[in-house]
């Protein structure tokens, strides 16, 4: 059945919203975060309204129902990503996900001289934490480059630079290009070499549906805002063998057994990660955006993305002076159109695009070697999703049109 786009856009209140300057909102920055449907607002202030109380501690009613709600959103969450709960650590995102598997796993498994390859394709939340690393404990950096013709991962490289791996960390779908990654061939490969797998999911989990036990990586790291849920909120997906082989990243209240003044001893399993007080309207709110995508088929939502990104590539490609980069054309592609005008500035095509409606995002987008790979310090990007309509891509065009014959 094909999706019911208006129906669907009904559930997001803020698509509705008129901007200051009279224009009607066009949002096409959801690779950097998604719109939120009303049960994902409902969902939160009910627990702010009905039963706000802190989880895991107390056992007063409120106490309880809070407690609850975060493990029954756990149980949600990971069911939806094809797992079981005791597979699932809250984070506050991808990025403190990937650091968890820094901090928590590599440092406790890996020495001076221990490969881990990343690519050229990554977001600085899953580089970052190797430079660190690297500094602390020696081990070597390794990055797969990519191939500029055609936007993709050079996997001869890869298997190149899979010789003496101990970890592979690599990105799921581009947050700059659009680009799915074979995800499913480096786990395999990187297996086969014995090295363990990080997935960065935060830009693939919106597009597709993210089975983890089927995928067999050893982390995956998700975040919800990109796919209707809240900020502040995400998780690693950890393979038991791996959690078991991991150590305690942040301390104090929560993930602790006992403490003494002479020292402490740690919870078993995921509650060894999670400190402090939860995440717990976020979680509440993600387990309501789990629920509310678990209504459509992913692979329908994939393609509807697809065709508007697709289409509005190729009208841009005919505007004077575009150049795209990525290759929305592409079947795997997952609706990231990353762009540049030969004479305009990005920054200065994106405030005109503002002053038409249009949210684009424009900068290095978190992925400066990609820039560097690419030869451009940033781009201009329109990231489509589930809500956007062909309607809104056409007109998208039409201004962009007009604004280049103005200003160029
Ligand atoms: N990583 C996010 C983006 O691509 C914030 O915009």
């Amino acid at each position: 059945m094909a999706l019911d786009i208006e129906a669907i856009r009904a559930d997001f209140p803020i698509l509705g919203r008129t901007l200051p300057n009279g224009k009607k909102l066009v949002y096409f920055d959801n690779a950097a975060t998604s719109q939120k449907p009303q049960c994902v607002i409902d969902a939160m202030s009910r627990y702010y309204e009905e039963y706000n109380s802190n989880a895991h501690r107390a056992n007063h009613t409120l106490a309880d129902e809070a407690t609850t709600a975060l493990e029954s959103a756990r149980e949600k969450i990971s069911s939806y990503f094809g797992t079981s709960p005791d597979q699932m650590i809250y984070t506050s995102g991808a990025t403190e996900a990937i650091n968890l598997v820094a901090y928590g796993w590599a440092r406790e498994n890996l020495d001076e001289g221990d490969v881990v390859v990343l690519t050229e394709m990554e977001h600085h939340a899953d580089i970052v934490p190797w430079q660190q690393m690297s500094i602390d404990k020696g081990v070597e950096v390794r990055y797969v480059p990519i191939d500029t013709e055609s936007f993709t991962l050079d996997m001869d490289a890869f298997e190149v630079a899979l010789d003496g791996a101990s970890l592979v960390c690599v990105v799921h779908t581009s947050n700059v290009l659009g680009v799915r990654n074979p995800v499913e061939k480096i786990v395999k490969m990187s297996h086969s070499v014995g090295a363990r797998v990080l997935i960065d999911c935060a830009q693939g989990a919106p597009h597709e549906r993210i089975d983890f036990d089927s995928l067999g990586a050893d982390f995956v790291a998700i975040s919800a805002h990109k796919m209707a849920g809240p900020t502040g909120i995400g998780c690693i997906l950890v393979k038991r063998d791996a959690m078991a082989e991991m150590g305690p990243f942040m301390t104090g209240g929560s993930m602790i057994k006992r403490v003494t003044t002479e020292g402490s001893t740690f919870q078993e399993g995921h509650a060894m990660f999670e400190t402090g007080t939860p995440r717990i309207a976020e979680a509440i709110g993600w387990g309501a955006a789990v629920e509310w995508l678990d209504q459509f088929d992913m692979r329908e939502v994939h393609d509807h993305i697809n065709d508007v990104a697709s289409w509005t590539a190729a009208q841009m490609m005919d505007i004077p002076g575009i150049k795209i980069y990525g290759d929305p054309d592409r079947d795997d592609s997952s609706g990231a159109v990353s762009f540049l005008h030969e004479s305009i500035q990005s920054q200065d095509l994106a405030l005109l695009l503002d002053e038409g409606g249009f949210a684009v995002r424009t900068g290095h987008h978190c992925a400066q070697p990609l820039m560097d790979a690419l030869g451009v310090p940033s781009t201009n990007r329109a990231s489509f999703w589930i809500y956007n309509t062909m309607g809104e891509a056409e007109s998208f065009v039409e201004y962009l049109s007009q604004v280049i014959e103005r200003f160029a």
